[in-house]
Formats: C-alpha cells, structure tokens, sequence
C-alpha cells in the first residue's frame, strides 16, 4: 500500500483533471446572473468530499450562496481537530479580451494552470480535499479529526458566513483552521503568513446640478461635481503618502524594532519588484519600506471612479453627478466601523460647495495577527520545509480574508495561512494561474502537515 504522498504522485493527472472540471465552473458569486453555476460548484465541492469519504457532507442553505461541509472525526476526541477553510467562488474575470484563454476553459501553459480560481481559490483549497483522499484511499489512518468549510462568497465579504459560523459554534468546533488562500513569499520558497490586513469599502457619490449641462453655458458658474471629488479625493493623502483623516491612525499598533528587523530580512528586491510591474519608482508612506507599506500598515485607496463622458471622441459637458469607491487596507487594532466613520465624516468636512454628498458602506474586514509560537504553526512549517526542502519564511501579508478575524472570535481558533500561490498569479486580474508544481506541492504539504500534526500536539 502506498503512503499519502505516493498517492498524491501516483495520481497527479487524475486530481488536475477534477480541478479543471470545477475551474470550468463559472462561479462568480458578485453577479447574480452566475448563481445558478455558483451552486454547480457547491454540489461539485460537495460531490467531491463525498466520493473523498467523509461523513456528513450537506450543502447549506444561507441568504447568499451555499455553504459546504463535511468532516471525517475518527481519530478520537484526544486528537486535535483541524478546520479545513477554504472558498469555491470567483472574481468576475473581466476584462474578457486580456485574457489569452478563456477563463472558464483551463489551459497549461508552461507548466501554469490558467483560469479564473486556478489560485483564488479552487486550485489551492482542492489541495487539501485530496490531501485527505490520499489518507482515506491508502487506508492510512489519519492522525487527526478534519472537517471542512468551503463558501461561496469569499470575494463579496462572507456576509453568510459570518452568522451561519455564530451560529453552528459546537458543529464547528476545532483546534485550528487550516486556510491555502496566500501567496508564499517567493517562488519555490514555502512561506506562512502570520497578518492579514482587515478591510473597509466605501462608495461615495457626488450630486450638483439636476442634469447634465453644457460646459459653455454653465461652466464656470456651478460646481462641477467631476471637480469637487477630485478635490476631495486630493486630500485623503499628502504628498509623502500620509492619510490625512484625523484619526485615522490612532489605533495603529506600532511596528517594534523586532518587527522592523523581520521585515528587512526578508529577501526582496525592490528593483525587481519596479520591473515586474513596469513602475518608474515605488511610492508610499513615508519612512517606511515596500514591504511594510504592503502588509504592516494601512493604506486608502481609489478602487474606481467615473463621471461625465466617457465615449469616443470630445462631448462638452458638465456633469450632474460623480462617483468613486474606495477602500482602506487596515492593520491591527483599527475597527472598520470606526475607520467608516472616520472616512465618511471626512468626505463631508473636505467638501466644496455647491455639491451634495452621499458616502455609502460596503463590506468590511478585520485584521489578524497570527501568534507565530502556536504549535499548529510549527507543523506546518515542518511539513512545508519537507516538502519544498527549503527554509519556510514567515511574512505579514497586504490582502484580507475577512473571515479569520471571525475564526479566531468565534471559534477561539487559531487559523493557519499555508499560502501556496505567489503574487504574480495574477489573482482578480486577467490570466490568472497556478503553478501545477505548486499544486502537487501543496497536496503533498497538506498531507505531510496532517501527517505531523499529531507529534505537535502541545
Ligand atoms: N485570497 C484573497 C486574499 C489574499 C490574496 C490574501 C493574496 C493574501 C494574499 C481573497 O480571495 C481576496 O481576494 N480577498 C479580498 C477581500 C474580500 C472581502 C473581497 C481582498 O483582499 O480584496
Ligand atoms: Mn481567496
Ligand atoms: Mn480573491
């Protein structure tokens, strides 16, 4: 009979096989005319825990999209239980023409999955279903109890997630939660992530005249609200990239000379990081480097913003109404109900007359800081280090995943971040994609961690 990990070698083709038949799954939970292929990916997901062999598989039912579960629990209650976290739904693959196949018909290209969920997240959660077939299939006993929640609405704020974890505490209760949804830091180089950033957005809409006019007649006589939100969104930062909201940083925990220290050992290269974006020169807050800016402060951003003529050629108009969205990336210990307030008062004390504003929530996020002594780290490092055969980093990352912050309050579990993506898959853009390497890699780690887990144990 083979280990886990010569099971996962043995049938590398079949397990890219199944990923491509649920990449091929438009589940683009943001729009509402893809909730029928959303639900096809919750019953694939389902379909596939069930075949794995784990009890108890349902699909829940929420306001939004389904939830999925499903747990295997035989190592016995003295054992550790480990919830496997990840989410079947997409990004909206926009814009269609960048995209060199379509993203929805998965193509290997230079030993890289391309479509849209490849590494956000399909590629990367599937990798622990089958770390677990691995042990069910070998008849391998599996050291420790597992159940899995996969969801659907990741990419628009876990707004059923959130109640549905509140309410199901006992039948989720775990030891940890196991979350791929990361980058590692570099290629080839196993990392853990120990921060995510928390996350606040917000719409802001700004009104003048009650129609569009001409720009001869009345321009130079009503505000412009095009103008106006330029002048206000102008003095959300300074010139060396400080936010000027009062307030805003009051609650931002400090980065310590250790930390400072952590951050310039990392291997990172800034001119690399210019070129690969084709950037002339970095820019952000003040006395601080590219990494830090990125994962160990907050940032505030313009996300969109439109208004007035946007078609061929020249229309002369003043436009009746402007609009922005924008969002601030938040660090340990600021509130994003608070950081809203801030933000939205703000909007109204910086605007210029002759407009109204209105400022709109959308969703939002905490942020985490993971404690980097807790066992379930240590075994995933190790796990890591054996399969990758290289020294695992450890890094604070910019991106957010709402629902940790709710792991950690609800559940009282500490969630670890086994990031097997990299930051140039091109996740929410065109062309996303995974390394087939990094998938093999990641079931073989996955299964390695479960493996070790068991020798952790505090
Ligand atoms: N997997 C990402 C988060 C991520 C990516 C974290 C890379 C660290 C490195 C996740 O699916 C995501 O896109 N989250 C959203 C937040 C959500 C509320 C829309 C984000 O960070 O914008
Ligand atoms: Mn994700
Ligand atoms: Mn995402």
């Amino acid at each position: 009979m083979s280990t886990p990990v010569e099971y996962i070698q043995k049938h590398q083709e079949t397990f890219k096989e199944e990923l491509f038949d649920l990449l091929r799954i438009p589940s683009i939970s943001a729009d509402p005319n893809h909730k029928q292929d959303v639900r096809r990916a919750a019953e694939f997901v389902a379909g596939q825990l069930e075949k794995i062999g784990l009890n108890n598989v349902s699909i829940e039912e929420t306001d939004g999209h389904p939830i999925v579960l499903g747990e295997h629990l035989e190592a016995g209650p003295d054992k550790p239980t480990v919830l496997i976290y990840g989410h079947y739904d997409v990004q909206p693959p926009d814009p269609l023409d960048e995209w060199k196949t379509p993203p929805f018909e998965p193509t290997v290209r230079d030993g890289k999955i391309y479509a849209r969920g490849a590494s956000d997240d399909k590629g990367q959660s599937y990798t622990h279903i089958k770390a677990i077939e691995s042990f069910l299939k070998t008849g391998t006993e599996l050291p420790v109890n597992v159940k899995f929640i996969i969801e659907g609405e990741e990419e628009i704020g876990s707004p059923s997630l959130v109640p549905f974890l509140a309410a199901n505490k006992d039948r989720l209760a775990c030891d940890m939660v196991l979350v791929s949804d990361t980058a590692m830091f570099a290629k080839d180089t196993p990392s853990i992530t120990y921060g995510l950033r928390g996350l606040m957005y917000l719409e802001v809409e700004v009104v003048g005249p009650n129609r569009d006019l001409h720009s001869g007649v009345y321009g130079g006589g009503v505000q412009n609200p095009a103008n106006a939100l330029c002048e206000m969104i102008a003095k959300l930062k300074d010139e060396k990239g400080v936010i000027q909201i009062p307030g805003f940083y009051d609650k931002v925990r400090p980065l310590s000379e250790q930390e400072r220290e952590a951050y310039a050992a990392l291997p990172f290269d800034q001119e690399v990081y210019n070129k690969t974006l084709d950037i002339n020169e970095e820019f952000g807050e003040d006395g601080y480097s590219t990494l830090e800016r990125v994962s160990g402060r907050p940032s505030l951003d313009v996300n969109g913003i439109w208004g007035g003529y946007q078609g061929e050629g020249a229309k002369t108009v003043l436009p009746a109404k402007a609009f922005a969205k924008l969002s601030a990336r938040l660090v340990p210990d600021q509130e994003p109900k608070e950081i809203y307030k801030l933000i939205e008062s703000y909007l109204h004390d910086v605007k210029p007359p002759g407009v109204r504003v209105t400022v709109k929530e959308h969703h939002g996020g905490y942020p985490v800081l993971v404690d980097l002594d807790f066992y379930g780290l240590k075994a995933a490092a190790a796990a890591f280090q054996e399969i990758y055969g290289k020294e695992v980093l450890f890094a604070r990352e910019g991106g957010s995943i709402p629902i940790v912050a709710d792991f950690a309050k609800t559940l009282n579990a500490t969630t670890i971040l086994m990031g097997l993506g990299l930051n140039s898959d091109s996740i929410h853009s065109p062309n996303e994609h995974f390394h087939l390497k990094d998938f093999e890699r990641g079931m073989k780690s996955s299964a390695r961690f479960f493996e070790l887990l068991g020798d952790y144990v505090e």
